[in-house]
């Protein structure tokens, strides 16, 4: 018998875009089913019960390797060979027998329920997915680094001195701060009631800078709970865009408390360290954009939405950066996992070149092997994005998703503090610089 590992999510939900009225599902009954899906378990449910422990019986409609969807017993719909993925609808037991499979290949999910709900095979939203996933790939295949590397990046001393300013303290007050509510849940009574009081912290931290800096919570169509943006405008190249991201909710897979400390306080307290030193350095040159995404543990909800409305409006983000888990050594101190999937090879490039001129962390890759967290919003639509782990995927924190991801001794903030690091180098370096992922 096959033990889910605790920090892995036995269910997914059923998330339905406002825009997928614009489609055609299969049938009434299916958009009513859906509908009713989306509100019991997506929407409306109250605050301490099971909330997403449930399997129904409603149709999972899902992305996933077509190695695993085979061995699952799932019928492929359409299949991309060249991606290796195929879009397929989950029973109750292929859902249980693809998690079982992804497990004991160390993945968590293994395979991506789709936003827009079930649509036909030959639907567009399907080669869409496929389409931006093949053509960021592409990108990656063309980029080498020997050619393209960052030759002209050289160390500069007031980027060397704003590194010596990170604060572990400052990350850990941050961390307990946020791990002290009873849980960050999207789908709670009062789902916005840490982001406010940590946007309150944000208003504190900003009002006396003199750099154009400005704070919102920004809403969503999906869900009630709120993102928070920091915006600091470029003063010469204000519309190309660097984003430093990590998300904000948390999650107790079988209800209860949900603290979050490493899963995604951490970063969450990565990024407010990071912008604190930012208020005290010159206007960069380049806007700087700081998120705390919703709904992230929902299936990447408050970033998608977000993703989607900068690309529509033809937003320039020339880097994403996603801070999610920073805190648990699991590959040793200072050492980083980089995830190659999802992710942009020119940045992967890049931060392996920051690396060496400030950070001096050990780096070691690895893959998600799924979309894991915010960045692979930013990536459909288009965008470069890097995300730096705790450690490899093998020996990351196992304790994340339930009451027991508290601060503990095996989180180490000194470990944490690379990721700060890293924010501060990309809004300091690439922030005042041209550069430019190549096309
Ligand atoms: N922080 C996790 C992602 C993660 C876990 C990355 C372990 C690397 C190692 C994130 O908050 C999360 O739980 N993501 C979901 C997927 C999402 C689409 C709902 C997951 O992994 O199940
Ligand atoms: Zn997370």
């Amino acid at each position: 018998m096959h033990i889910y590992q605790s920090n892995c999510r036995t269910n997914t939900h059923i998330n339905i875009q406002t825009k997928t009225a614009l489609y055609r599902f299969k049938s009434v009954l299916l958009i009513a089913a859906l509908s009713a899906a989306s509100t019991a378990v997506g929407l409306s449910a109250s605050a301490h019960t099971h909330k997403s422990s449930v399997n129904n019986n409603l149709p999972k409609p899902v992305i996933a390797d077509i190695g695993i969807l085979e061995k699952s017993g799932v019928e492929i719909l359409t299949a991309d060979q060249e991606l290796g993925l195929g879009y397929g609808i989950l029973t109750n037991e292929q859902e249980i027998r693809l998690n079982e499979l992804a497990h004991a290949e160390g993945k968590c999910g293994g395979f991506e329920m789709l936003p827009f709900g079930v649509v036909d095979a030959n639907h567009p939203l399907i080669s869409d997915v496929f389409g931006q996933i093949r053509e960021q790939n592409a990108k990656n295949r063309r980029f080498h680094p020997t050619t393209e590397s960052f030759n002209g990046l050289e160390g500069k001393p007031e980027i060397a001195q704003a590194l010596e300013e990170v604060n572990t303290a400052n990350m850990r007050a941050t961390v307990e701060f946020l791990a002290s509510f009873p849980n960050r849940d999207y789908r709670d009574e009062q789902p916005n009631r840490a982001i406010d009081a940590f946007k309150a912290r944000i208003e504190e931290m900003i009002k006396g800078s003199t750099l154009p800096v400005t704070v919102e919570s920004v809403a969503h169509q999906r869900i009630k709970q709120n993102s928070l943006k920091v915006r600091i405008k470029g003063s010469q190249r204000p519309n190309e865009i660097i984003v430093l991201g990590g998300h904000l909710d948390s999650i107790n897979s079988g209800g209860g408390d949900a603290p979050g400390a490493d899963d995604n306080a951490s970063g969450s307290a990565n990024l407010l360290e990071a912008l604190r030193i930012l208020l005290s350095k010159n206007q960069p040159e380049r806007t700087l954009e700081f998120f705390w995404y919703a709904g992230e543990e929902g299936g990447l909800i408050g970033s998608a939405e977000i993703a989607e409305s900068y690309k529509t409006q033809g937003a320039q983000v020339v880097a994403v950066l996603q801070l999610d888990m920073t805190l648990f050594p699991g590959t040793g101190a200072m050492t980083l996992g980089s995830m190659t999937d999802y992710t942009s090879s020119w940045l992967r490039s890049y931060l392996e070149t920051i690396n060496g001129l400030y950070i001096k962390a050990g780096i070691v890759t690895d893959r998600c092997g799924y979309g894991c967290s915010d960045h692979a919003s930013w990536y459909r639509q288009g965008y470069p994005t890097l995300m730096p782990f705790e450690s490899t995927m093998r020996a990351r924190n196992r304790a994340i998703h339930s009451a027991s991801d508290v601060l503990d001794e095996r989180l180490n903030f000194e470990h944490s503090a690379v990721f700060t690091k890293i924010a501060v180098v990309m809004a300091m370096d690439l922030g005042n610089s041209t550069l430019k992922e190549p096309k």
